[in-house]
């Protein structure tokens, strides 16, 4: 008997072992990182396209930040707990002052904190993960760009973190061997832009997709409209939006990102809407414009 149970302990024991290494995270290999000359108004765009702000805003303890700099502390309510988006401003100690751009290349395209941590897919990049190097760089720089604002955000309230963070390994074999966006060549230029603010940057699958069990994206499913951020009813399908006369047409539907529900466009600000119309009003007409061409050809 004794020695029955010192075998089944020995093999807990290995199994364990076994789940701590696959959970382990890879450290990344210092790729060479192309030479890049960072363009700030493009870091700038991206930022917006990608909506940072939305979720890294200065919390309610911050004073005098502007509403703009994202230095982080904003509760964010998920399923597992509220989260407290980190700060983004230079700052060495509570910020990324000391972040590297190959650091933050891994947070970006692969969900790696320096520290070795996987990072909570709150932070979509699932979707960041399509964004050009260039267009990453530029982010970074931009966010070097702000002033440094000493904010050391609470720790998330999230029971059991550090297992959590370990079995996201799980999440990300599956989340991260989806392929990523490319362009298709069999359409327009700006089709293709639109493509890519909404797949990369944008990451409005994000909350438009259903999810599988696994909580990754349903790609079969989508756009065809997601559980709702709030817990109540379901975000909305991007199909057939004309079709379905929810737009007259593409001038309509560029009209309601940059104007919202001020020039009484409805369905454009619950559940976290309101801030990515708030972000894509700050786009560039022709980027708008791209979006919307891209969004009404999903029929
Ligand atoms: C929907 C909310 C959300 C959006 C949008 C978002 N983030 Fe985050 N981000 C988070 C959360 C939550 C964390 C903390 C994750 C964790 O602790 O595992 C985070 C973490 C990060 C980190 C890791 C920093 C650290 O100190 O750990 C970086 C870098 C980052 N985000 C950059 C960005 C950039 C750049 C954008 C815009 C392109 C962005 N985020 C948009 C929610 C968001
Ligand atoms: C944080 C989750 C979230 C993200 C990210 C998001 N949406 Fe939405 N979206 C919603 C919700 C929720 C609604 C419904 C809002 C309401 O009813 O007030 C909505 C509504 C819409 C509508 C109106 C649909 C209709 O039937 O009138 C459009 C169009 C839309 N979103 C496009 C986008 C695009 C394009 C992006 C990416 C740039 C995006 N959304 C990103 C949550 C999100």
């Amino acid at each position: 008997m004794k020695r029955i149970l010192q075998a089944l302990g020995a093999l807990a024991l290995l199994g364990l072992g076994v789940v701590w290494v696959i959970t382990t995270p890879v450290a990344l290999t210092s790729a060479v990182l192309p030479d890049h000359v960072a363009d700030l108004e493009n870091g700038k765009l991206l930022f917006n396209a990608g909506g940072c702000i939305s979720c890294h805003a200065p919390g309610p303890d911050v004073k005098d930040v502007a509403a703009d700099v994202p230095a982080g502390g904003k509760p964010l309510k998920t399923p597992i707990g509220i989260l407290y988006p980190p700060n983004l401003t230079p700052d060495p100690q509570s910020g990324l002052g000391n972040w590297k751009l190959q650091a933050f290349l891994a947070a970006m395209q692969q969900g790696l904190h320096p520290d070795g941590n996987h990072l909570i897919p709150a932070f979509p990049y699932g979707s960041y993960r399509s964004m050009t190097f260039g267009d990453v760089a530029d982010v970074f720089a931009y966010l070097n760009s702000f002033p440094a604002v000493k904010n050391q955000v609470p720790a998330h309230e999230v029971i059991g973190l550090p297992i959590v963070r370990r079995g996201l390994t799980f999440w990300k074999w599956l989340a991260l061997s989806q392929p990523v966006w490319k362009p298709d060549a069999a359409q327009s230029d700006s089709w293709n832009r639109g493509a890519y603010l909404v797949n990369g940057p944008g990451h409005c699958q994000e909350c438009h997709t259903p999810r599988t069990l696994f909580m990754t994206l349903d790609t079969s499913r989508a756009f065809m409209g997601g559980p709702h951020p709030e817990g109540k009813g379901k975000v909305p399908s991007l199909h057939g939006l004309v079709e379905r006369a929810r737009y007259k047409d593409a001038a309509d539907l560029v009209s309601a990102f940059q104007n919202g529900e001020v020039l009484g466009y409805e369905h454009m600000s619950g559940g976290g809407m309101g801030e990515v119309q708030g972000n894509l009003s700050k786009l560039p007409e022709a980027d708008v414009k791209a979006i919307a061409e891209y969004v009404l050809s999903l029929k």
